[in-house]
């Protein structure tokens, strides 16, 4: 099985990598971090109680794991500063939110160290226990280490999965594109309405969107506007919505009730199933 005992998580300031630094120290190991900035990345070690190194190549010093926790925007050039310094052994995983690309940076760039594209499908207030957690192999090297990873992460709780980057990616386009475009319009809808003058009596179905709404709209601008720029599905998931959207809207202008009734009929069958 997996084992590791140093692990340097490169972004280990920001919010997904002190939630890994947490994890990994929890499993007993020597933790190193870091990020651009030495302060905050100081400050950040000494309260979660890991350790905090001057540059991402002397977090990778002696380390079994490399951890690549920064926004995809920041990626090609970590993976270029620390390729040249990797050691023997040394196995570098990252965790972006999307696959096909930054898994081809990681070969483009690192030639002799085995490195897995994998995806964290929970946010940094996340508990492990049930989290999904994506693995993309591209070769049989990596598939094998993959094995070996995803039955340790099942052993900590997760729900590991393997899968190609490119499914992985229209994957996202369809789950969290989607699910982010339907908030934020939702939530802009709102505001062209002026809902808060509604608020005090509102229904408990408008409450439970209400609290879905919040989720999305409280979130990383960087990272979720990434989400929707840099899937490669997203558009065309989102051109559906709106084709959706349009066909559901002449129902209710030509009020057809009869149709409507039918069509949620058909979709209750359809979820329920889901
Ligand atoms: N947040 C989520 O819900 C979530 C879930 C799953 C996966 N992810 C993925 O996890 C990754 C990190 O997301 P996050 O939400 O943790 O973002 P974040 O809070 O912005 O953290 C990114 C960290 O990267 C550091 N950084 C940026 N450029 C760097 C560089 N060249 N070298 C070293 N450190 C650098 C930043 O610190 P400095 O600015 O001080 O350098 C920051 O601490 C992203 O790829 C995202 O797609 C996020």
């Amino acid at each position: 099985m997996f084992k590791t005992r140093r692990v340097a998580i490169i972004g280990g300031s920001g919010l997904m990598g002190q939630w890994f630094s947490k994890f990994f120290m929890l499993q007993g190991c020597k933790v190193t971090i870091s990020s651009r900035g030495y302060a905050k990345c100081a400050r950040v070690a000494s309260r979660i109680g890991v350790s905090a190194a001057k540059s991402n190549i002397d977090a990778i010093k002696g380390a079994d794991l490399v951890i690549i926790s920064v926004m995809m925007q920041n990626f090609e050039n970590t993976v270029e500063e620390i390729s040249k310094h990797l050691e023997r052994g040394q196995i570098v995983i990252d965790v972006t939110s999307v696959k096909v690309a930054p898994v081809k940076i990681m070969h483009r760039y690192i030639k002799e160290n085995l490195v897995l594209g994998t995806h964290p499908m929970f946010g940094p207030s996340a508990e492990a226990k049930g989290q999904n957690f994506i693995l993309t192999p591209v070769n049989g090297k990596e598939k094998a280490f993959a094995l070996q990873f995803s039955k340790y992460l099942k052993s900590k709780g997760f729900n590991a999965i393997l899968m190609a980057p490119s499914k992985h990616d229209q994957m996202i386009g369809a789950v969290l594109s989607l699910t982010h475009f339907v908030g934020f319009v939702t939530g802009d809808t709102w505001k062209e309405l002026r809902i808060h003058k509604f608020i005090n009596t509102s229904s408990t179905s408008f409450r439970f969107l209400k609290s879905f709404v919040e989720s999305v709209v409280d979130s990383s601008p960087e990272l979720y506007s990434y989400l929707q720029v840099g899937v490669p599905g997203a558009y065309s998931v989102e051109k559906l919505f709106v084709k959706k959207s349009l066909e559901w809207s002449e129902l209710t202008r030509s009020k057809n009730q009869k149709k409507l009734e039918r069509k949620m009929s058909v979709l209750r069958k359809y979820v329920s199933k889901l």
